[in-house]
C-alpha cells in the first residue's frame, strides 16, 4: 500500500501543503500520497485514528487541532512537550504516535536562508500565543544576545518567557516594553490577518535590521509595510511555511527535500 500522509486542519481548503509535499516526492523519488483533511472540531483523536486504519503514516495538523495532536501523542520531542503544540504527527512500527513541532526548525531554516545573522543578535517578537510558543526554542538555540517577547497581554509574555528562560537569554513584557532597537523583530501576532499592527514606536530597527513576518500573503502584510517605510528588510512567513513542511517530510522519509524550487513556484502563484 502506498503510505499515506496528510494535513489536518478546519478550515484546510485552501492549504498549500499537499502541493508542497506533492513537489518534495517527486524531487526526491518517494513514493507517497498527501491529502488535506478536514477533521470534525469535536474529535481530532478519531479523525487521526481512522486515516491511520487507511494506511495513514504520518501527518501535519493546523489550526486549530495544534494541542490536541499534542494530547494524543503516545511520546513527544522535548521541543514540542515545552511548545504545548505538535505540527507533525509520526506513526511508529509499534503503533505509537510520536509527535512534534517543526515550525520553529522551519522559521530558523528561512532566516538562514535569507542570510539573517542570529548569533548575538537582539531580537524582538511580537505576540505570546501558540505560533510563538512553537518557534522559540529552535531561535534560543541559535544563541541571540537577547530575545524580548511582548505582548498586548503583557502576563502572557511574562509566563512565556519564565517557561523557555532555562534555553537562554529571553525576557517577557508588555508592549509599552519595547526599549532599544533590535537586529531582528518577528511579528507573531494574528493581528495582520485583521489588517491590523499592534503600535510600535519609530526606530526599533538596528541598523541593517530584519522584519520577520510569520504571515504571508501576495501584498506585504501591514506589519511588513510598516517596517518597510522604517528602512528595515522585510521577509514574509512563506518560507517558513515550506521551511517547516520540509522539516516534517524529513522525519517521515529520512530524506531533507530542497526548499527553493517549490518556494518559486509558490511565491509566483500567489501574484
Ligand atoms: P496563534 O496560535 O496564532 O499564536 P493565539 O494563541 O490566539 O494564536 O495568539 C494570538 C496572538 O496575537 C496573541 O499574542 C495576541 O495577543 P493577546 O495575547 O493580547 O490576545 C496577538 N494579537 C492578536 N490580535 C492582536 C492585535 N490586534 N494587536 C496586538 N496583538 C494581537
Amino acid at each position: 500500500m502506498t503510505d499515506r500522509y496528510c494535513v489536518f486542519g478546519h478550515p484546510i481548503g485552501h492549504s498549500k501543503s499537499p502541493a508542497i509535499h506533492a513537489a518534495f516526492a517527486a524531487e526526491t523519488g518517494q513514493q507517497m500520497e498527501y491529502v488535506a483533511i478536514e477533521a470534525p472540531l469535536d474529535d481530532f483523536a478519531g479523525a487521526w485514528r481512522a486515516f491511520v486504519s487507511k494506511g495513514g503514516r504520518g501527518a501535519n495538523v493546523t489550526v486549530p487541532f495544534k494541542q490536541d495532536a499534542w494530547q494524543l501523542c503516545d511520546q513527544l520531542s522535548d521541543q514540542a512537550r515545552r511548545a504545548g503544540a505538535v505540527n507533525t504527527l509520526v506513526l511508529h512500527e509499534d503503533g505509537t504516535t510520536w509527535g512534534d513541532t517543526t515550525d520553529g526548525v522551519g522559521l530558523v531554516a528561512d532566516l538562514r536562508r535569507n542570510d539573517v545573522m542570529l548569533e548575538a543578535a537582539r531580537i524582538l517578537v511580537l505576540g505570546a500565543g501558540g505560533a510563538v510558543r512553537g518557534v522559540l526554542e529552535p531561535l534560543l538555540a541559535e544563541k541571540p544576545r537577547q530575545i524580548k517577547v511582548v505582548n498586548r497581554t503583557a502576563e502572557k509574555a511574562i509566563e512565556l518567557a519564565q517557561d523557555f528562560a532555562a534555553l537562554g537569554a529571553i525576557e517577557g513584557a508588555g508592549l509599552d516594553g519595547i526599549d532599544g532597537q533590535y537586529d531582528l523583530v518577528i511579528n507573531g501576532t494574528s493581528a495582520s490577518l485583521a489588517g491590523d499592527l499592534p503600535p510600535l514606536p519609530d526606530s526599533l530597527f538596528a541598523d541593517g535590521g530584519v522584519a520577520y513576518d510569520m504571515m504571508y500573503g501576495a501584498e506585504p502584510t501591514v506589519f511588513l509595510a510598516w517596517a518597510q517605510r522604517q528602512g528595515a528588510r522585510g521577509i514574509d512567513g512563506l518560507g517558513m511555511l515550506v521551511g517547516q513542511a520540509a522539516a516534517s517530510f524529513e522525519l517521515w522519509r529520512g530524506v531533507r527535500p530542497a526548499v527553493d524550487g517549490v518556494l518559486d513556484e509558490l511565491r509566483s502563484q500567489l501574484q
